[in-house]
């Protein structure tokens, strides 16, 4: 059967690596993507995306109606934007009104969250909150977020609109993602190249090719329509291994050392004042993805270490 997605960040890290496993996995649906650049249309279009519209998340009506002619909506693009991820709830709204008077099932939604959300405030330090691993198969531990936490207002959003009934709606949370990206725009993560421009805390990653086999998991019990115990059931955090920063950091440094981009392996620590952009790599957020093996995801690909070579050589390349 065909379906109608819309897709936002498509050319994007996530969302470009997603699309292109949608489009393997169900090369007959019909593709609609939301880009803010007309250089982006012909790689799209050769990938095999049906509709490639030109405008930006500010664009709030296009979105709304972009959003309502789709059945699957699925959102790469931004974790924090709230009039954006309003916009998709209204859409999907009007979405669910026009299915449901020709007796279809709910819109899917798939938004992506960050495991940023259960991030803590430790700054470098050892704290007590570092002891905490937050598991997505616990309902009481998904609820109980905090509505401070980065990204959270948006996931409310999210889990109200499925509440209320306008849409089915899942929640993809991924911890540092690494490794190279599939799609046409940028093949590069966050965290990684970060610490490659410019600690000691652990935190958890997962690779972009086993994060995108657990969007396509997800999305086929989106469509199976497996019924959930609850809005908050339909939360999946991505990670799988956890490191400490620290030790990435060290290996980094001595592969910067070894292709001569630094004089020393040797690392200093820097204060958060110095280096702001180092705070995701400074707290803790731990999480585990017991809801994601419990529907059969079984991510296997190399781990950070073995590919940071390949991530720093494509941040260099990129810089
Ligand atoms: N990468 C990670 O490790 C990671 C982990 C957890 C969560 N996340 C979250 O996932 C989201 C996507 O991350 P990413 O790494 O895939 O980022 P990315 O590579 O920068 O992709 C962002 C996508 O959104 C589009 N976009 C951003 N602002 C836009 C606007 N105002 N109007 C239209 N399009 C806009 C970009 O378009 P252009 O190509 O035109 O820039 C691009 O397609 C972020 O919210 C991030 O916080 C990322």
């Amino acid at each position: 059967m065909t379906h109608r997605v819309f897709i936002l960040g498509a050319t994007g890290y996530i969302g470009g690596s997603v699309l292109v496993s949608i489009l393997q996995a169900y090369p007959t649906w019909e593709i609609t993507a939301l880009v803010r650049s007309t250089s982006s249309v012909g790689p799209l279009k050769e990938l095999g995306v049906h509709e490639v519209v030109i405008g930006t998340h500010e664009d709030l009506e296009l979105i709304v109606n972009l959003t309502s002619l789709a059945d699957v909506v699925i959102n790469c693009a931004d974790a924090d934007d709230l009039p954006l991820t309003r916009a998709i709830v209204d859409g999907v709204k009007i979405r669910s009104k026009i299915n449901a008077s020709e007796s279809k099932g709910k819109p899917i939604l798939i938004h992506t969250s960050g495991t940023g959300v259960i991030s803590d405030q430790a700054e470098g330090e050892f704290m007590e909150s570092g002891k905490k691993i937050w598991n997505d198969n616990s309902e009481y531990d998904i609820r109980s977020i905090p509505a401070e936490q980065p990204h959270r207002l948006v996931d409310l959003e999210v889990f109200r609109a499925d509440l209320s009934e306008y849409c089915s709606a899942y929640i993809i949370a991924p911890s540092t993602i690494y490794g190279t990206g599939t799609g046409p725009g940028n093949r590069i993560s966050q965290q990684i190249p970060t610490a490659v421009r410019t600690a000691v805390k652990r935190s958890q990653a997962v690779h972009i090719a086993d994060l995108t086999k657990l969007y396509l998991l997800v999305l086929s019990r989106a469509l199976s329509r497996v019924s959930e115990p609850s809005s908050y059931a339909k939360f999946y955090f991505a990670s799988v291994q956890e490191h400490v920063w620290g030790d990435v950091i060290r290996q980094i440094a001595q592969i910067l050392y070894e292709i001569k981009r630094i004089p020393s392996p040797d690392v200093k620590s820097v204060s958060l004042r110095e280096e702001p952009d180092l705070r995701y790599l400074a707290n803790n957020s731990r999480s585990m993805s017991e809801r994601g093996f419990s529907i059969g995801w079984k991510p296997h690909a190399p781990s950070i270490e073995e590919t940071l070579e390949e991530d720093v050589v494509a941040t260099l390349a990129k810089a």
